[in-house]
């Protein structure tokens, strides 16, 4: 008998459901849990964590790949497989571009299901293997990502996010990272990486305002992972103005030669943040999940939108840090009309790594939060080959196609 995978079973069709657990059921397969389709088997696959996610695919063929679209999202470390009835090429084809990485079509057998599940499974395992891997490189990537945490307030988990992702990124791919803490006297991301810090970014941004011919390298202090980190100023004029311009050409200077530019904000939104923003390739807005944190993050999406920046370049992340169950995923994207793009665990730990001066995905890869940070350095690394990423983020994840406005 082969391996014994822990499955999510999404399907609408209660008859269709019933085939495939009598199958399942042959093959002693752990079935963890049913769901329909939509938000509500995102949610279970959430819970569950299981190690394929089996969709039946049928009418309405929209709702169908959206729902592949979300329980990849919700969990990114299952492998998809699509069973149909309709095994016409335009289905399947949509299927594998949605992220499935097998297709059954049905009526099937027990040893055909089975060969699908196991290929299916070692064949994602090998891609989510090999994005991590030093010697990967996204071949769509043409230059380098500004990626900028943003929150209108404090305390949603900014900086552990912006410290952990970099960290992931730099550990598990070959790629170049830079980690600017752009909260110039009270960023924590020095803290948060317990590195020591000589120069930092309000030096670096006085000499290039003043036209100064500066050394950027020599600003940057390395961190074990390989993160080379711009940290805030800790002592000395805290009522100092940093130069907005500055702060912009720096970061696409940056861009340039960085694969990831990773960008910490501050509390406040001022004219520093507005240059951040303006000049990233996604902006990452970060919301715990109480209801003034949410309200604070449809409150800025409107006001961006306001001003004309584009809402696709905007990911909301849901970042569990203050432990509030009450808010679902489902209510955050109502709330604030913005699909959720990642969610991440509340885990005790996470205050815990800040205090070490060691990030969690290094102190504890094995926790939920850290599997779940992973698994978004991955997909920006390019291991999905997610077809909504290209779509609604008009392809713009990885190119730098948007200057800012003058
Ligand atoms: N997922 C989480 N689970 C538990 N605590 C978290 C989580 N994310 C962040 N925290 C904690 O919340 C607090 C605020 O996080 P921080 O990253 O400093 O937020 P910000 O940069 O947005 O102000 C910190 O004490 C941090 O350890
Ligand atoms: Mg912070």
């Amino acid at each position: 008998m082969g391996e014994q995978f822990r499955i999510l079973l999404v399907d609408p069709n209660l008859e269709h459901r019933l085939q495939i657990k009598q199958l399942l059921d042959k093959l002693s397969m752990v079935l963890l849990g049913e769901a329909e389709y939509g938000i509500k088997a995102a949610r279970r696959a959430a819970e569950i964590e299981p190690d394929i996610m089996i969709v039946h695919i049928e009418e309405p063929l929209e709702l169908a790949m959206h729902t592949l679209d979300v329980i990849q999202q919700a969990a990114p470390q299952a492998t998809l497989v699509a069973v149909s009835k309709r095994g016409d090429a335009n289905t399947v084809q949509s299927a594998m571009l949605a992220g499935a990485r097998g297709f059954v079509v049905t009526p099937t057998t027990p040893e055909i299901l089975e060969h699908t599940l196991q290929t299916a499974h070692q064949r994602h395992g090998e891609l989510m293997q090999r994005a991590l891997s030093p010697d990967h490189v996204d071949p769509k990537r043409v230059a380098g990502s500004v990626l900028t945490l943003f929150a209108p307030k404090g305390g949603v988990g900014r900086t552990t996010l912006a410290v952990n992702l970099a960290v992931a990124l730099a550990s598990g791919t070959r790629a170049r990272v830079a980690l600017v803490d752009s909260d110039a006297y009270f960023g924590d991301v020095a803290i948060m990486m317990g590195i020591e810090v000589d120069s930092n970014l309000p030096d670096l941004l006085d000499a290039i305002s003043a036209g100064r011919e500066v050394d950027v390298d020599s600003y940057f202090t390395r961190h074990d992972s390989g993160v080379s980190v711009l940290p805030a100023r800790h002592s000395g004029n805290v009522l100092g103005t940093l130069d907005p311009d500055a702060l912009a050409t720096l970061l696409r200077q940056l861009a340039a030669s960085f694969d990831f530019v990773i960008v910490d904000t501050s509390g406040a939104f001022g004219p520093q943040v507005a240059a951040a923003l303006d000049e990233s390739t996604t902006v990452f807005l970060v919301t715990s999940a109480d209801m003034a944190s949410v309200k604070d993050a449809r409150i800025a999406l409107k006001a961006l939108h306001g001003e004309g920046f584009d809402r696709n370049r905007v990911r909301l992340l849901i970042n569990r840090a203050t432990n509030a169950k009450s808010v679902t995923d489902r209510d955050i994207a109502r709330t604030t009309r913005h699909e959720v793009f990642w969610a991440f665990s509340h885990d005790s730990d996470v205050p815990r790594s800040t205090q070490r001066g060691e990030p969690l995905v290094l102190w504890r890869p094995r926790a939920r939060v850290s599997r779940q940070i992973t698994a978004l350095a991955a997909h920006l690394a390019g291991a999905s080959n997610h077809a909504h990423i290209g779509e609604t983020g008009g392809g713009r994840l990885f190119t730098r196609k948007w200057t800012r406005a003058e």
